[in-house]
């Protein structure tokens, strides 16, 4: 219907102007050209004949030999009539078809030599050419054609041009349509490409952008990028970032997709007492602390190691368990690991290896061949419980940190439509530091199996595009953030991880005084005496060495302290099977002893070490009681106890020390930022946290609470969701256009 109108149209307006206006000249000019050569042709005639003719007007008697001579004249030239007219005017000879109408032109009058004359039967052509003999005028030759032939031919020639003009004009309205309807059909089809996003995937899978589209493609491109940009930003700045906030970018933005999660920690622990009594344990990692408050939200599905020496006896069939306890929300699906896989996967591949490879801590990685082999082998196994947890072709399977590196790859090998986000919750080296791992490629291509791929800064994100540029052979788009290796495009993007606000273990705190006290009680602490804390792991590269070196420096420098100062370090056993750690533990409590035998005296020691396990209650009432807590890792990704610290000082007191070797250092600039490894600006920031003035921890106080607020863990999570769902978005819309373009390339 549009072609034809698009064919017809054209066709008609052309038909019309060669009918009105073509034919009309053409049949103008044909009939000029016919005249003109009937003049010259009454002409020459006219020359032939006046000799013969002027002898037989004049000679007297030759009427009848005048008669004849114009019969054979009419006959032998084809002329429709001749006749003669006297000097006087008077027809005097005729033949027999002369026309009455034409009339002499008579008595001095210049005779109009040629002229068309309108008759019944049709038009005539006649010429009068005077005549005279031997220099005296005689009258005058009229030669008459008929010119009915001439119409004949004009409306042949009429018909003629008309079909012919027509017939160009028909194909060269078709040749123009089709021209037209093919660029229309490229440029359109070009022009979804771009609006669908198709275009903006780059040129693979055969794709292209035509070169006339490809400034607009440029164009849309950048305007897509700056709306999504501008609309994450206003989203983002204009949430109040909460577990609803979360629910509805699942349920809206996602559409209720499943999500699943892949760590090694599981968030909560059965152990068994030597009382045979099970009681559950929340593990001392950031890595839980941040995710389990995000998935009390998103509910869905956490696969784990099962570690705890209860886990068995308190799972379904299906190894499932409904956590948390008190308020079940979701649900640990619990994967079990021989002794030796443990050993060959986590604590020798991932934390004799990949940990101390990515921390600048100085301790030496170790890579044996037969932990790579568990460490694949787990991977594998853990690839196998997602595609058997998915209850859809498509969920969104959240992989998180170092001990999960291949299964990214793994996953999206089984489940092609999911969207894999994998998030590194350590730092990532410098291409030199990653480049002695002997299996470096694998681990690369493994993450890059990711959709998306997270690290806390920015500089850990550049440190991974430096490395994947130096070791494999794949597209790297800074300006995009994105890395093509094989397969699918992976996102490298900075999510800063944080904390749930306002933290559940706050709700049961009592006040800050009430806090004071009751830590004094626990620890025997003098009671005037001020308060510093540490709370980690105990890890070589949170720098618990460094900081008690430093606190025997502030003793050293400022003695006014000994006696009215004391330093609480809570420590969780961890990783302790591996000799590096157990190594830092002797060297923890050696020094420890060592300063305290050097400053204490009966009833002080300035440094209190609790090498154990501290529930959350007890840690916030920790962080509650100080008045300062002292953050010193040699090299941690974003380290959250910095953040927990400020989170749990609603009375606004207390000062944080912080490494500027943390992730958290690049957020919270209010804090004493040092230099772990430099005792005496160590030392330093401990005095002056002791001295600093209420209002002076006040303001810094409340600047770092608003900034962990506003960017509490529901953002960064929702922040990767989103992104998440802007990807699956285009992806449909993409694949949606694939298949309209299959369909109707088979019709
Ligand atoms: C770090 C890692 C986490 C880990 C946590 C505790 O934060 O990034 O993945 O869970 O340490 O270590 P652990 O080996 O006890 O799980």
């Amino acid at each position: 219907m549009r072609i034809s109108l698009r064919f017809i149209l054209p066709l008609g307006i052309a038909l019309a102007a060669i009918a009105y206006a073509v034919v009309p000249l053409v049949d103008r000019l044909t009939l000029q050209w016919f005249v003109r050569d009937l003049d010259t042709r009454s002409e020459s005639i006219a020359s032939a004949v006046q000799e013969p003719l002027a002898e037989l007007v004049t000679r007297a008697g030759a009427k009848q030999k005048v008669q004849r001579y114009f019969d054979r004249l009419v006959q032998d030239q084809r002329i429709f009539a001749l006749g003669y007219c006297d000097s006087r005017g008077v027809l005097v000879h005729s033949t027999y078809a002369f026309p009455k109408a034409v009339r002499c032109s008579g008595g001095g009058a210049p005779p109009a030599r040629n002229r068309v004359v309108e008759l019944a039967h049709g038009p005539i052509h006649v010429s009068a050419v005077p005549l005279s003999f031997e220099g005296e005028a005689l009258g005058e030759l009229v030669i008459v054609h008929d010119m009915s032939f001439v119409q004949r031919r004009s409306e042949d020639t009429k018909k003629y041009i008309f079909y012919l003009f027509a017939a160009i004009a028909a194909v060269v309205a078709l040749i123009t349509v089709v021209i037209a309807e093919v660029s229309w059909r490229g440029w359109v089809a070009g022009l979804k490409r771009v609006i669908s996003g198709e275009a903006l995937l780059g040129s693979r899978g055969g794709l292209k952008v035509t070169a006339e589209l490809r400034p607009i493609a440029r164009d849309l491109q950048a305007l897509v990028r700056d709306l999504e940009a501008e609309r994450r930003t206003r989203d983002e700045g204009q949430t109040s970032w909460g577990p609803e906030a979360l629910r509805r970018i699942l349920r809206e933005d996602l559409k209720g997709d499943e999500v699943l999660i892949v760590s090694n920690r599981e968030p909560y622990l059965h152990m068994r007492r030597k009382d045979n009594v099970i009681e559950i344990q929340r593990p001392a990692s950031g890595l839980v602390t941040a995710l389990e408050p995000v998935m009390r939200a998103c509910s869905g599905t956490w696969i784990a190691h099962g570690a705890g020496s209860a886990d068995r006896d308190t799972v379904d069939k299906h190894d499932h368990v409904m956590v948390p306890p008190e308020r079940p929300a979701y649900r640990i699906r619990r994967v079990w690991l021989s002794k030796e896989e443990e050993q060959g996967y986590y604590f020798g591949f991932a934390n004799e290896g990949l940990w101390p490879l990515c921390h600048i801590a100085h301790a030496r990685p170790v890579f044996r061949a037969e932990d790579w082999a568990h460490y694949q082998a787990v991977n594998r196994r853990f690839a196998d419980v997602v595609v058997d947890e998915a209850r859809t072709e498509d969920p969104i399977v959240l992989v998180q940190d170092y001990h999960f590196a291949l299964l990214p790859r793994l996953v999206h090998a089984r489940l092609p439509n999911a969207t894999v986000i994998a998030f590194w919750h350590i730092p990532w080296p410098n291409p030199e530091a990653f480049g002695i791992l002997p299996w470096r490629e694998e681990v690369l291509d493994g993450l890059l199996g990711s959709s998306i791929l997270g690290f806390h800064t920015q500089f850990h994100c550049n440190n991974f595009f430096d490395t994947v540029d130096r070791f494999l052979e794949a597209r790297v788009d800074r300006e995009t953030f994105t890395i093509s290796y094989g397969g699918d495009p992976t996102e490298v993007r900075r999510y800063p991880i944080s904390i749930e606000w306002p933290p559940a273990a706050l709700a049961a705190q009592p006040p800050v005084e009430a806090c004071r006290r009751n830590v004094r009680e626990r620890f025997g602490l003098p009671a005037e005496a001020r308060i510093g804390i540490g709370v980690d792991r105990l890890d070589y590269t949170k720098g618990i060495l460094e900081r008690f070196m430093a606190i025997e420096r502030l003793l050293e420098l400022e003695p006014h302290w000994i006696g009215r100062f004391v330093f609480v370090q809570a420590a969780a056993p961890s990783r302790s099977s591996i000799d590096e750690y157990q190594n830092l533990e002797a060297k923890v409590r050696v020094l420890a002893q060592r300063i305290n035998h050097r400053f204490g005296r009966p009833g002080y020691e300035p440094i209190a070490l609790r090498l154990e396990h501290h529930d959350a209650a007890r840690v916030y009432e920790l962080y509650r009681a100080a008045d300062f807590c002292c953050v010193s890792s040699l090299h941690d990704g974003m380290n959250l106890v910095a953040k927990e610290f400020v989170a749990a000082r609603d009375d606004e007191q207390g000062v944080l020390i912080l490494s500027q070797f943390t992730g958290a250092a690049r957020e919270l600039a209010e804090a004493l930022i040092i230099n772990p490894y430099d005792l005496e600006q160590s030392a330093a920031a401990m005095h002056l946290a002791l001295g600093m003035p209420v209002e002076e921890q006040r303001v810094r106080m409340r600047s770092m609470r608003n900034l962990v607020q506003e960017f509490n863990v529901y953002r960064w999570a929702g922040r990767m969701l989103m992104d998440a769902s802007r990807m699956r978005h285009r992806r449909r819309v993409v694949s949606r256009a694939r298949s309209a373009r299959l369909l109707s390339a088979r019709q």
